[in-house]
């Protein structure tokens, strides 16, 4: 398996996974070439790893929790492949407790998933029924130009 295939595998019920995980599938194609699948795991749950050098996962938190399904794809034995995450969260977006939603969704979660090593791992601001909008596109591109060099490695 040679090249930078790329899967992003999220879960979105606000819509802002599913906006970052676009913006994150336009920088890798259009600025590194990269071949990017992108899978609503609502959708479809068990895609095939097998093709895939890099895997991304994204997922909202509701209630200080990842989505369900994104949570069960985080079990799976990514073997070498490179693997980064991003998350949407009220919390992340707001400076005063950005820190707490990093190590509450990111670094919790981590440590309870050993066999995770992300190369790249980010809680991006979310949005509260249109009425509270923490999104930041541009940070999200930051992100995706920087983890497309991490990838590219
Ligand atoms: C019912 C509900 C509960 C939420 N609970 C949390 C929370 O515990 N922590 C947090 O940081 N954000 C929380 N949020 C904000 C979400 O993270 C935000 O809506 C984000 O956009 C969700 O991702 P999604 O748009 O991809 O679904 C909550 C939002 C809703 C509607």
């Amino acid at each position: 398996m040679n090249g930078n295939k790329t899967l992003i595998a999220y879960v979105s019920k606000s819509g802002v996974t599913e906006e970052n995980a676009k913006i994150i599938s336009d920088v890798l194609k259009s600025n590194y070439g990269f071949e990017v699948d992108l899978i609503n795991l609502k959708e479809n749950s068990k895609p095939d790893l097998s093709q895939y050098n890099n895997i991304i996962i994204g997922s909202g938190i509701r209630i200080a929790r990842w989505y369900g399904k994104a949570n069960k794809f985080l079990k799976n034995d990514f073997k070498d492949k490179k693997v980064a995450i991003f998350l949407s969260s009220g919390y992340a977006g707001k400076p005063e407790t950005y820190q707490d939603a990093i190590t509450k969704y990111i670094d919790k979660k981590l440590a309870k998933n050993p066999h995770i090593k992300p190369v790249a791992a980010e809680a991006f601001g979310g949005r509260y029924r249109d009425v509270e909008d923490y999104t930041d596109p541009e940070k999200v591109k930051v992100w995706a130009t920087e983890l497309g060099k991490k990838l590219s490695m």
